[in-house]
């Protein structure tokens, strides 16, 4: 029944979308790129990451320009806390009040404080995009010049309980997002950017992709596969010939995407999936993360998928989008 409605789904174009793993959503009421105050700021201090705050302390944080009042979200999904951002010190009690999230499903392993916020619920599960609470003054116990910078939350996120630079976390987030449909994390096999015999011995990422259980089905289906670029042209991949031309063995089938827009010069190419019978081939917009294959389920298809990435015709190393360490624009040395 499930996979009737998703088949209805993907035919009427409404479709569901893999999640756009390591990109936080919209923080602070209409600031839907998550900008941060100008810089420099009235009195030369920035929110930029690791830089010098009015205080004169540098600051492993981000400020995210929000007005005194405006909704606050929660970035991602996870286990909400009440923080003090200033603990507890009296003189700055009026905007020692905060949140921290501990991220769960993607963002395992991570947590966010968001100051000072004042929280509409004191625990429990949010997911990426809830309603949490509206932003505070945080300069409402200073009576010097500070109240002219823009108004703000600052955000400092931690990995395995280190700050991180969350810049492109919040903003023009490049990472490839969730590719297939069972493994939400881009979970690798092997080493990343390794060479594969079973692919022409290119180099690319082995992505664990497992067959997918539905309760209310007999037999397992084959997981969806989400485009990891935005692109204009689809196309199929015949990896093996044989002496007449094309073997038409069910696992020698494969698809490319020609990027367009922030993925102009890239080109991805999956292997073990086969087209979604509706999509067809040729031009035809797709944007990122938009269901375009599934798994191949042939007697001898391994329970991944291998993808290969190419920038200007050459093949390269984009393993921190992939996995989400990090979402910065690659800089590719000039070929
Ligand atoms: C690919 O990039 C990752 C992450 O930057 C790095 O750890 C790895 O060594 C690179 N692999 C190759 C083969 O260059």
């Amino acid at each position: 029944m499930r996979s009737r409605i998703l088949h209805f789904l993907l035919i009427f174009g409404c479709f569901v979308t893999g999640n756009s793993l390591g990109c936080m959503k919209k923080v602070c009421g209409n600031n839907a790129q998550n900008e941060f105050r100008r810089c420099p700021d009235t009195d030369g201090s920035c929110g930029n990451y690791h830089t010098e705050r009015s205080s004169g302390e540098i600051i492993d944080g981000v400020d995210v320009r929000c007005h005194v009042g405006e909704p606050i979200y929660a970035p991602f999904e996870g286990e909400m806390y009440f923080w003090r951002p200033y603990g507890g010190k009296r003189e700055k009690s009026c905007a020692d009040q905060g949140v921290r999230i501990e991220g769960t499903g993607q963002w395992q392993g991570y947590a966010v404080h968001i100051s000072a916020v004042k929280l509409a619920f004191f625990g429990g599960h949010v997911e990426a995009g809830d309603e949490i609470g509206e932003a505070l003054n945080r300069y409402c116990f200073n009576d010097r010049g500070q109240n002219d910078v823009e108004q703000h939350v600052e955000i400092k996120l931690y990995k395995e309980g280190k700050l991180i630079d969350p810049t492109h976390h919040l903003q023009n987030c490049m990472c490839t997002g969730q590719i297939c449909e069972s493994n939400t994390r881009n979970v690798l096999l092997g080493d990343p950017f390794k060479t594969d015999k079973r692919y022409n011995g290119v180099r690319g990422w082995d992505i664990e992709c497992q067959m997918i259980n539905d309760d209310d089905e007999d037999s397992p289906r084959a997981p969806v596969i989400y485009s990891p670029i935005a692109g204009e042209t689809v196309g199929r991949i015949r990896l093996f010939t044989d002496g007449n031309g094309a073997y038409t063995g069910c696992d020698n089938d494969g698809i490319f995407i020609v990027g367009i827009d922030d993925w102009l010069g890239y080109e991805a190419r999956l292997y073990n999936v086969k087209a979604r019978a509706d999509i067809g081939f040729g031009r035809k917009r797709i944007v990122q993360g938009e269901p375009i294959a599934t798994r191949l389920t042939c007697d001898n298809s391994p329970d991944s998928i291998f993808v290969e990435v190419r920038f200007e015709g050459r093949v390269v190393n984009i393993t921190d989008i992939i996995t989400a360490a990090n979402c910065k624009t690659p800089n590719f040395p000039a070929f």
